[in-house]
C-alpha cells in the first residue's frame, strides 16, 4: 500500500506537470511550505517589513478574552494552517484565564510546522491537541465528524491565509467550513487590507531577501523531491502589485532561454527568457469585502476589530 509521503509526492509531481503546462506557467502556492520553506515563512513573519504576523498577534492579544468569553466552557478549537502555534498560544492563555479547557485540532500540510506548534501547544495543561498533517479541507472533514456535539466549535483562519485563495474558491472555502459547523459556532479570519503600494511590494520583495528565498525554495524542493534540474541562479524573484484584482502575485522569472528536466514528471520544460513561473497570488482586502465574504457563505459578523496601522483586520463570524 502507498505509504502518506508517497501519495504526496505522486501529486506534487502530477500537479507540477500540470501548472508548468499552463500559460502563464505556475506552479501552487501550497507546495512552499517544506522544512525550509517554512522556517523562511517564519523569518518573513519577523521582518520589519511584513507586518501581518504582529498586527495580527496585537488584535488577538487585545481581544482573546472576547472570543473566548463567546464560546462558553470547553470548547472544540481547529486551526487551518497552524504556523508554529503561537497565536493559538494567546487564545489558549485566555481560555486558561477563564478556568476552560479546549479540544485543540492542528491541521496543516507541512510536518515541521505541525510538530512545532504540537510542542507549544502541549505544554498547556487546560488544552487537549490532535494534530492533522493534511490539507485544510480533508482536516476539517476529520476534525468536525469527531466533534462532540454539546462543545462550541471555532475555526481560525489566521495570517490572511484565505488571501491565498482567489476569489471563487476563497468563498468555496468558506462555504466548507461553515457546512462542517453548527449554528452558533465560530469563524475567526485575518486578512490584510488593501494599502499604499510601496509597503506591499516591501512586504513581498524585502531588501534582506528572505522573501525571494522563499519563493526560489520551491525550485530547491522540485529539484529535491522530483529530481528536476532547476538552475537556481537563473530564476529572479519579483513581487508584482495587480491593482484590477487586488492581489499581490510572486513570480519566478527565467533569466534565459533554458530547458529544465524533472524526472518524476517524465518531463522536460523550456522557459524563454523573461517567463514566469507564477507562484503566489495574495490578496488584499476592504474591511466590508471580508464582512461580505463571510456572509456570503452562511455567517454573521459577530465582531470586526482593525489595526489601522498595519492595514489589518480580525473579523469574528457566528453561523447562521
Ligand atoms: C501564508 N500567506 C498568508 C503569506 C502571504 O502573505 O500571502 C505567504 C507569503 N508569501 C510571501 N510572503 C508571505
Amino acid at each position: 500500500m502507498l505509504q502518506v509521503s508517497d501519495r504526496l509526492i505522486i501529486d506534487f509531481a502530477a500537479d507540477v506537470a500540470r501548472d508548468l503546462a499552463l500559460t502563464p506557467k505556475q506552479l501552487q502556492s501550497k507546495y512552499l511550505y517544506d522544512a525550509l520553506g517554512s522556517s523562511l515563512f517564519d523569518a518573513i513573519c519577523h521582518l520589519p517589513w511584513y507586518r501581518i504576523t504582529r498586527a495580527e498577534r496585537r488584535l488577538l492579544e487585545q481581544h482573546a478574552a472576547t472570543v473566548v468569553r463567546m464560546l462558553g466552557d470547553d470548547p472544540e478549537i481547529i486551526e487551518l494552517g497552524c504556523g508554529s502555534g503561537e497565536k493559538l498560544v494567546i487564545l489558549a492563555e485566555a481560555l486558561q484565564a477563564s478556568g476552560g479547557h479546549a479540544l485543540v485540532h492542528l491541521i496543516d500540510i507541512s510536518s515541521q510546522a505541525l510538530e512545532q506548534s504540537e510542542r507549544r501547544l502541549g505544554r498547556l495543561q487546560h488544552v487537549s491537541v490532535v494534530g492533522h498533517r493534511d490539507t485544510y479541507e480533508v482536516g476539517l472533514r476529520r476534525a468536525a465528524a469527531a466533534r462532540d456535539p454539546g462543545a462550541r466549535m471555532l475555526v481560525l483562519l489566521l495570517g490572511s491565509n484565505i488571501g491565498n485563495f482567489d476569489a471563487p474558491a476563497a468563498d468555496e472555502f468558506l462555504r466548507g467550513i461553515r457546512g462542517a459547523l453548527a449554528p452558533g459556532d465560530f469563524l475567526l479570519l485575518g486578512g490584510d487590507l488593501v494599502k499604499p503600494v510601496a509597503d506591499l511590494l516591501l512586504a513581498y520583495d524585502d531588501p534582506l531577501g528572505v522573501t525571494a528565498a522563499f519563493n526560489r525554495n520551491l525550485l530547491v524542493r522540485i529539484n529535491r523531491e522530483l529530481g528536476a534540474t532547476f538552475d537556481l541562479a537563473s530564476f529572479d524573484h519579483r513581487a508584482v502589485w495587480n491593482a484590477a484584482a487586488q492581489r499581490i502575485e510572486m513570480h519566478l522569472v527565467s533569466r534565459a532561454d533554458q530547458d529544465v528536466a524533472i524526472e518524476a514528471a517524465g518531463l522536460r520544460v523550456s522557459f524563454a527568457r523573461g517567463e514566469h513561473i507564477w507562484t503566489e497570488s495574495s490578496y488584499k482586502y476592504l474591511p466590508e469585502q471580508l464582512e461580505a465574504m463571510g456572509q456570503r457563505s452562511g455567517f454573521d459578523v459577530a465582531h470586526q476589530w482593525m489595526d489601522r496601522d498595519a492595514g489589518f483586520a480580525l473579523t469574528l463570524f457566528e453561523a447562521q
